[in-house]
């Protein structure tokens, strides 16, 4: 795939869901599976990059030549992403990071109410890919937008409200998207598109590579 043009940059990337643990035993979880983020890590090891990959919970073995760093909640995932991408080139957010967390968790297993209602209170969680953005001196930002509806309005609203520079938008109704092996993408930054049809997360990720590795090298460089 077109050389390797990323080589000497390095690249994060972020796959997987969070889990937000309410007691001992359980958590609030997504259906991510990490297909497409590590499907992306290995793309940009392709590319020439040196890639850590910021994974959350997810049975998946670690691209060779990848350094993997492992987390469980989206306030790890924070942590372990702002470390990695300090100094980065280039940021992929392709994890689905819980947006709450439950206020506090239990230090013990919950019991049932007696049919009373159990309520949960949520606590928004850190928007990990803009406090990248935040920074002055932030990597090239890509972030995945996963939309059941209105897919290009609410992907063109996140690149800029979160100040990315590219955002890859996937409809994931229908069960779409999460988990399975296929996925569709419509690539937007602030002067073009592009919509990559359906194929092998494998396949896609080497193509949003390809368009992330243009747009990165058109402002920094060959
Ligand atoms: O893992 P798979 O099973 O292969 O499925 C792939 C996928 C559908 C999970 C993936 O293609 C995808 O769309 N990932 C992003 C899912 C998501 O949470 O999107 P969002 O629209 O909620 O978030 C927008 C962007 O902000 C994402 O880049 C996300 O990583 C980032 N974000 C969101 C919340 C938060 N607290 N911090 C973030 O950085």
């Amino acid at each position: 795939f077109g050389g390797q043009r990323l080589r000497g940059r390095r690249v994060v990337v972020s796959a997987g869901p969070t889990y937000e643990d309410i007691d001992p035993v359980r958590f609030i979880g997504n259906r991510s599976s990490g297909r497409m983020g590590f499907a992306v890590a290995a793309a940009a090891r392709d590319a020439g990059a040196d890639v850590t990959l910021v994974a959350g919970p997810v049975a998946l073995p670690t691209p060779q030549g990848v350094r993997r760093v492992d987390v469980r909640s989206a306030r790890e995932m924070h942590d372990a992403v702002l470390a990695a991408a300090n100094g980065a080139d280039i940021y992929v957010g392709a994890a689905a990071v819980g947006d709450y967390r439950p206020a506090g968790a239990a230090a013990h297993k919950l019991k049932k109410t007696d049919g009373e209602p159990l309520r949960l209170e949520l606590t928004e969680n850190p928007d990990i890919i803009a406090a990248l953005a935040a920074s002055p001196t932030h990597p090239f930002l890509v972030g995945f937008a996963a939309e059941t509806r209105d897919v290009e309005a609410y992907a063109r609203e996140k690149l800029a409200r979160k100040g990315l520079d590219m955002i890859a938008a996937n409809d994931v109704g229908g069960g779409r998207g999460f988990e399975v092996a296929d996925n569709a993408l419509h690539l937007f930054w602030a002067d073009g598109d592009v919509a990559l049809p359906s194929a092998p997360k494998t396949a896609l990720a080497h193509q949003l590579m390809a368009h992330v590795a243009d747009r990165y090298l058109a402002t920094h460089g060959p």
